[in-house]
């Protein structure tokens, strides 16, 4: 495929949103500057739970904070965070990449595994099972961990103000996501990328990871 997909990957407070809008900007500007416009074709930025109008509807579920006494359960949970993806891979994913486009994709699979899996204690198994049926075998061409200690991100997330219904979840749920991408990390698709450091100096860190995978996909 011509486009390619690079997801970003994290706990909370890691700072997922915050560079992917650097790495937009950056890549914008360096496909304009380079005359690189046909090839890729674009940069489209996306999000996992979210990404579609329905996946928004879906992504309200997930993340309002429970209501009353009727709590969502784990498996209620990894079921609507797979019915997300399997939408978004193919109204938005698939089509972006067909048509040349790099996709910025917050959060993708390596979420599931480490906050149902590790974090939930659901079955390692079911969640791989689901996640190549809501992905229908795509992965990621680039995915990139920002790595941060869980208080640390906490304490951004709190600075931020009110919490979704993930973020109420306890420490040690947050340090077991921690661990659960930790493990996925020794995977080679898997990039990891110091997240302690300043907004710019991250950003500069994934720019020159990214401007070598961009030599490498599009032989520039
Ligand atoms: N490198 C950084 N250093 C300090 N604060 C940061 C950094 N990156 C992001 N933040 C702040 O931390 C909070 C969480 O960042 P965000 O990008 O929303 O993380 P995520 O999307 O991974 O949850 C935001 O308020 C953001 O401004
Ligand atoms: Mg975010």
């Amino acid at each position: 495929m011509r486009g390619k997909l690079i997801v970003f990957e994290g706990i909370e407070g890691s700072g997922k949103t915050t560079q992917i809008q650097y790495l937009r900007q950056w890549l914008d500007s360096k496909l304009i500057n380079d005359r690189l416009s046909d090839y890729p074709t674009g940069v489209i930025v996306t999000r996992q739970p979210g990404g579609t109008s329905i996946g928004q509807q879906i992504r309200q579920v997930l993340l309002q904070p429970a209501a009353g006494t009727e709590s969502l359960t784990s498996t209620s949970e990894l079921l609507l965070y797979a019915a997300d993806r399997a939408h978004h891979v193919e109204r938005i994913l698939l089509p972006a990449l067909e048509t040349g486009h790099l996709v910025l994709c917050d959060r993708y699979t390596a979420s599931t595994v480490a906050y149902q899996g590790y974090g939930r204690k659901l079955d390692l198994d079911l969640i791989n099972t689901l996640n190549s049926i809501a992905t229908g075998g795509l992965n990621s061409d680039l995915t990139l961990w920002l790595k941060l200690d869980v208080a640390q991100g906490l304490k951004r997330m709190n600075a931020r103000g009110t919490a979704d219904r993930i973020e109420q979840a306890g420490i040690d749920f947050h340090r077991r996501v921690h661990t659960g991408f930790a493990t996925q990390a020794q995977d080679n698709t898997f990039i990891t990328v110091d997240g302690s450091l300043s907004q710019e100096a991250v950003a500069e860190n994934i720019q020159a990871i990214v401007l070598n995978y961009l030599q490498q996909w599009y032989a520039l």
